[in-house]
């Protein structure tokens, strides 16, 4: 099992935590128990709009996870992982093209 990362932490947010996130552990947890992979949980990691997430390595963010989705991550955590990557990019693509933007002005 290719395992490109060291630890996982689960959000348990009060979005996160309601919708699942402790069931995502349980599955994290069995599927790494032998690997050394650190699974932990933490608070809310600001992407509440798109939960359920999980932070991997403290840097990067996936979200949109539920049980059928966690088995994808395991499955292939690169493609996930770069798929997070390049979500994240356009967001800050459009957020920089906002506030260089004439019309944008802090009031
Ligand atoms: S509660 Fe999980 S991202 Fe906010």
């Amino acid at each position: 099992m290719n395992i490109p990362f060291k630890k996982i932490a689960v959000c348990h947010g009060p979005t996160c935590g309601p919708n699942g996130a402790k069931k995502l552990k349980q599955i994290l947890e069995e599927t790494y128990a032998d690997n050394g992979i650190e699974i932990t949980t933490r608070e809310c990691c600001g992407k509440c709009s798109n939960h359920n997430s999980i932070v991997v390595d403290d840097t990067m963010t996936v979200s949109n996870l539920d049980e059928e989705s966690i088995k994808k991550f395991i499955a292939d955590p690169d493609a996930m992982i770069e798929g997070a990557k390049k979500e994240e990019g356009e967001l800050s693509k459009k957020i920089d093209e906002l506030l260089s933007s004439e019309d944008f002005t802090l009031s």
